[in-house]
């Protein structure tokens, strides 16, 4: 592969608060949950947008962007795991934050990681004053991961909590809670790298794709996975009682969706024009990869 997690880790972790000051056990806890592994696939895609288009690298400005969206999907998962929420004790290999730091601290580390993704971006500002890429890249940064995205499909997820779901429930749930910010990330890497509005479209539409698989292979791990290899506990749907696309249309139906759908997403991306092929060809190898991914 082109980036390795340990690639993008070199870049985003420039971007992490130093833990000093009289707020640093929230700052603790942030990095705690931030440095602790995983797949680093929303700033790889990132990246790998960026580089499909771009001339030049310029990782001022899109760096900040790529720091930015991991702290986001951190936060998320810092509050998913709450008692209040999917209650679990493991992520990324090790304690929860709230089963390490408590649920207080918890509960700010996410809203810390949550503001400071904001803060960490508007340095991209400083860089390049008045670029509409950057202004265009804020904006999706600003919309994907709230109530018409993320926190969106949570709730929808939270309220059906123990009842069974629908097709279009499913896909509210999936195109929200997860597609989002792989389409945030897509659509940012595209922006910055100089893509133009109808490729810009695209692109959302490949996340869309990519991000309804992603979801449909974690419920289906969720079910048949292998807990030291997911870092995170298997049967918490189950436990939760939170009926999913496995759950409702079985395994075999819920494989063939992911095969699907990334297809879709590859189907696009081929005939998508690009200044760097080898970026293309990396994209798809990686949505190849997820498809029968075990973590
Ligand atoms: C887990 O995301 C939450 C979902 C959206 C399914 P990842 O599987 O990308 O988690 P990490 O970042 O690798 O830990
Ligand atoms: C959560 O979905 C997606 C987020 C927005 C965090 P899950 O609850 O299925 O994610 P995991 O399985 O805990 O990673
Ligand atoms: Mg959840
Ligand atoms: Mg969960
Ligand atoms: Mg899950």
């Amino acid at each position: 592969m082109k980036y390795s997690a340990q690639d993008i880790e070199n870049i985003i972790y420039n971007y992490l608060p130093e833990e000093e000051g009289y707020q640093k056990d929230v700052i603790i806890a942030m990095n705690y949950a931030f440095k602790a592994g995983g797949k680093r696939l929303r700033p790889m895609i990132m990246k790998l947008c960026y580089d499909m288009f771009s001339h030049t690298e310029n990782l001022d400005v899109l760096a900040p962007f790529m720091a930015a969206i991991e702290m986001i999907h951190t936060y998320s998962l810092v509050h998913d795991d709450l008692p209040a929420l999917d209650n679990d004790m493991y992520r990324r290999g090790q304690l929860t934050c709230h089963a390490k730091f408590g649920e207080d601290m918890a509960i700010l580390a996410g809203d810390g990681l949550l503001n400071y993704a904001f803060e960490v971006a508007s340095k991209a500002f400083l860089k390049c004053p008045g670029d509409v890429k950057i202004e265009k890249a804020f904006v999706s940064l600003a919309r994907r991961p709230g109530i018409y995205g993320m926190i969106g499909g949570q709730v929808l997820d939270v309220c059906m909590s123990g009842k069974p779901l629908d097709d279009k429930q499913i896909d509210f749930i999936n195109l929200n809670k997860t597609a989002a910010l792989i389409m945030c990330s897509m659509e940012i890497g595209g922006l910055l790298g100089g893509a133009n509005e109808e490729v810009y479209e695209q692109l959302g539409n490949i996340g869309r794709c990519v991000g309804l698989a992603f979801q449909v292979q974690d419920d289906i791990l969720d079910i048949v996975g292998d807990e030291a290899k997911l870092g995170k506990p298997v049967r918490s749907d189950e436990k939760n009682a939170k009926y999913n696309y496995a759950t409702v249309h079985g395994l075999e139906k819920a494989k063939e969706f992911v095969r699907s759908v990334s297809a879709d997403a590859n189907k696009i991306l081929e005939d998508m024009d690009v200044v760097d092929n080898q970026a293309k060809k990396e994209l798809m190898d990686l949505i190849n990869m997820l498809i029968n991914r075990e973590y």
